[in-house]
């Protein structure tokens, strides 16, 4: 190995280039590659654009790296694992994301593992899920499987009528899965990162704020009882574990009427709801995955202020993104820290980049961030 270890990230959006910055900070080596120009990756000079299904790329990408990882449960990690030598790790293991691209798979999984999920069932067909829709009673939440984000992919019905009017925009070969719609009293979300030997550090649960089935904005700590609080870290820890999970894991939470904490969902790799670690924690949720990845010593999760509160920048047009015009305004609030991702293109309800502030409060951390976030329009 050389003195400072060399990282290929599988993936150039945001999170790669989140990574990339804090793996740059402490010198270890960064190389990234994606399909497209994704913008974002643009910024560190060792950014490839490639197939990145091709094992020949995946070979020349990863020769001389240490670890693979990846910034979407949709790389090809599998295929990067086939394609380079056993003595260059693949964090998470493909097995891993295997377990969690597919939502059923991944439920499944998770409740046999203990894990307390909202109920479900996968249909095959539509029958078979009006069928078990009735059982459960409506609303249900009907989900694909794969390639699902930012809800798209899902659809909440209230009838036998709406869930056939549903079912052939969204379902596959293999049908849909169908949920019990949780009547929730708030989303949660919890980071892990976790060691290939199992050492763990979790960070303190957020509470993500969603407006038009988005996550708008994460307010740490969450407004939540101690008891809830501990519920949710020592679920999602449960979670990871379950999965095995290597690198940062995120965990999405419902937090029900009863006090009963639900898992929604896990992302193999650093996620929005955790963004407000850069600023708000000792150790953010990218190095932490750094950390993970390269096996060292996991860093401290505990909140630098009171407060942290992070809100998304969304696109509001189409078009060519307008880097600098309106972010002065946005760096004028006090204590507010604007990210820019770079995206190439934007498109309205774009995540575009994010403010985070930090407080003695939420109230005040919040009201700044969404005035910085206010401002930026791209
Ligand atoms: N069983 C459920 N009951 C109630 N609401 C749900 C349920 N499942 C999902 N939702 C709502 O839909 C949102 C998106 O669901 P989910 O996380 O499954 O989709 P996704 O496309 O993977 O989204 P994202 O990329 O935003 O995480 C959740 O954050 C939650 O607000
Ligand atoms: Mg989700």
């Amino acid at each position: 190995m050389a003195s400072f270890p060399t990282i290929g990230i599988l993936g150039g959006g945001q999170l790669g280039k989140m990574m990339a910055a804090d793996a740059v900070r402490m010198s270890v080596n960064v190389r990234l590659l994606s399909p497209k120009d994704a913008g974002p990756m643009q910024a560190y000079a060792d950014a490839r654009v490639g197939d990145w299904t091709d094992p020949d790329v995946l070979r020349d990408f990863g020769a001389d790296c240490d670890v693979i990882t990846v910034e979407s449960e949709w790389a090809p990690a599998a295929e990067a694992a086939d394609a380079l030598s056993d003595d260059i790790d693949v964090w998470p293991a493909p097995d891993t994301l295997e377990l969690i691209k597919d939502k059923g798979v991944q439920k499944r999984h998770l409740a046999d593992a203990g894990c307390p999920v909202p109920t479900f069932e996968c249909c095959e067909t539509v029958d078979e899920a009006v069928s078990v829709a009735d059982d459960f009673g409506y609303p249900v939440v009907l989900k694909q499987y794969r390639g699902a984000y930012d809800g798209y992919g899902n659809a909440t019905v209230h009838s036998a009528d709406e869930l056939r009017t549903a079912w052939p925009d969204l379902a596959a070969d293999d049908g849909l899965m169908v949920e019990v719609f949780a009547e929730f009293t708030r989303e949660l979300a919890v980071q892990v990162a976790r060691r290939p030997g199992g050492e763990q550090v979790v960070y303190p649960v957020a509470y993500t704020v969603q407006e038009n089935h988005r996550c708008h904005a994460v307010e740490v700590p969450a407004d939540v009882s101690d008891a809830v609080e501990e519920k949710a870290r020592s679920i999602a820890q449960r979670s990871v574990d379950a999965v095995n999970g290597v690198g940062l894991i995120a965990v999405e939470l419902f937090e029900m009427p009863d006090g009963r904490v639900l898992v929604n969902e896990l992302a193999p790799r650093p996620h929005n709801t955790g963004h407000y670690s850069i600023e708000g924690c000792h150790t953010s949720q990218f190095e932490n995955h750094v950390r993970a990845i390269l096996d060292w010593p996991l860093g401290s999760t505990a909140l630098r202020s009171p407060a942290a509160v992070m809100v998304n920048v969304l696109g509001d047009r189409e078009g060519t993104p307008t880097q600098s015009d309106t972010l002065p305004d946005a760096l004028a609030v006090e204590g507010a820290t604007p990210h820019i991702y770079g995206k190439p293109d934007v498109r309205p309800g774009r995540k575009m980049g994010h403010v985070t502030a930090l407080g003695t409060d939420v109230e005040s951390a919040r009201a700044r961030a969404e005035r910085a976030a206010d401002a930026i329009h791209l």
